[in-house]
């Protein structure tokens, strides 16, 4: 009976303490290169990477989600009651809802577009101020975008709370202290609030905003959902959108670290910057790993795993493997273009199929949003005073430390 079959040692600590670093650190120490094992918050864990992983743990047959996810995270992150938590039938008609709209090229370039329109509006005062930090500006610009494109009335006076409330969200769900009480309390502010938006968008006539799509989505018993359940949804279009932010002080961070990716982005180059913002997605780290529980004993290239084990699939691992990509630490656009990256083999936002399994409905959203600012950025004419630009990854979300502070001079001509 092996050690790594049967592991006893809970390792919950080691994670919390090594962020993005424990599971190449627990790769260091398998003997096999692809499955793991060990323990989590007292359950047998299983850790996967590569693409014939991502199909094994996207099979329903195998995963499920259904108890899978910590308290923690749904009461900040996600939810309670959240797509995220569903599976078989209930999922799948949730996610024809958040596919019906993010999928929508329409829907994507509008969204694009008003997030551009906010970005120049916000920039033109960029210029009057000696010092902006990149991350909070860009999820000011994200919250006024996306709260106009869904429909979902937002004043002025709000947009500074709500943004951090939204940002809130992500940054505190995977940690214990202070930022974790933090987004407690902000998902409580929000959620109260979207229910009231949800329950007036149900008095008046239907528009086709995704306010009112999210408001008038029935479940699988025919019913509309509770206004806080729908508050939950449509939080979970909101708020990673917002998260893009993330992604945009990547760029912000890789435009300073080698200054010639500015060029092509600078000339609108399209096709570049959607290959910039696949590159961010893979290069830098965010989500680290997603997880369910084995629905019955599986076997996955001979080992086994048992039912109830938790599975996780290694998503920061599996972008930096350089048997898909070589030379991993190398942040190279080029890679991506002219070159759809592979539906498994890049996955910053889950993988498998979209429509049936639970890989992310918002990767259209996120490059589009992404190529848009981040050709923003490059045309943007700013120095980069000196601060800590460094990226722990021991914090689970991992940001530059400054958040990417720029002393903005005007726009490039
Ligand atoms: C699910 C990452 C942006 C909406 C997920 C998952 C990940 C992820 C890792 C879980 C996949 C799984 O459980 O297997 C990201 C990252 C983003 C991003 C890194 C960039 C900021 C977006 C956007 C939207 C969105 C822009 C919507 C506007 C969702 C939803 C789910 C999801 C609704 C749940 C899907 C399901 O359970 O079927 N995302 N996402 N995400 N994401 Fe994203």
């Amino acid at each position: 009976m092996s050690v790594h079959r049967h592991p006893i040692v809970d390792d919950s600590l080691g994670l919390a303490a090594q962020g993005y670093s424990w599971f190449p650190g627990r790769w260091r120490r398998s003997p096999d290169p692809d499955v793991l094992h060990t323990r989590l918050m007292g359950r047998h864990a299983v850790g996967l990477r590569g693409p014939d992983a991502v199909r094994f743990f996207y099979d329903e047959e195998h995963v499920r989600r259904h108890g899978a996810l910590p308290e923690p995270v749904q009461g900040t992150l996600f939810g309670h009651g959240a797509i995220h938590t569903l599976d078989g039938i209930d999922h799948r008609n949730r996610k024809l809802l958040f596919m019906s709209v993010l999928t929508d090229p329409h829907r994507v370039g509008r969204l694009a577009e008003r997030a551009g329109q906010a970005w120049d509006s916000a920039a033109a005062g960029w210029v009057t101020q000696p010092r902006v930090i990149l991350f909070d500006e860009t999820a000011r610009v994200l919250t006024r975008a996306v709260c106009d494109w869904a429909g979902v009335p937002l004043a002025d006076a709000d947009l500074h709370r709500t943004a951090a409330d939204l940002t809130a969200l992500v940054d505190g769900f995977a940690t214990a202290g202070p930022r974790h009480w933090r987004a407690r309390r902000a998902r409580g502010r929000l959620e109260r609030w979207l229910a009231r938006v949800i329950e007036h968008a149900r008095t008046g006539e239907p528009d086709d905003s995704v306010l009112d799509l999210v408001a008038r989505h029935t479940g699988t018993d025919g019913r509309l959902l509770t206004p806080e359940r729908a508050a939950v949804e449509l939080l979970n279009v909101l708020r990673p959108t917002v998260a893009v932010s993330w992604f945009v002080t990547f760029a912000g961070h890789a435009l300073h670290r080698w200054p010639r990716l500015r060029d092509r982005l600078r000339d609108g180059d399209l096709g570049y910057a959607v290959a910039f913002a696949h590159e961010l997605r893979r290069f830098y780290p965010f989500a680290p790993f997603v997880g369910g529980l084995a629905v019955r004993d599986l076997t996955f290239q001979g080992e086994h795993i048992p039912r109830n084990a938790l599975v996780l699939l290694d998503i920061f691992g599996q972008n930096h493997d350089p048997r898909l990509w070589p030379d991993p630490y190398r942040f190279d656009p080029q890679r991506f273009l002219d070159h759809e990256p592979g539906r498994d083999d890049l996955i910053p936002q889950g993988g498998g199929d979209p429509r049936a399994g639970h890989r992310c409905p918002g990767e259209d959203v996120t490059v589009a949003l992404l190529a848009t600012l981040a050709i923003r950025l490059a045309r943007l004419d700013y120095e980069v005073p000196d601060q800590d630009l460094s990226i722990s990854l021991r914090r689970i979300p991992a940001l530059p430390r400054s958040r990417v502070e720029l002393n903005v001079a005007g726009m490039v001509a």
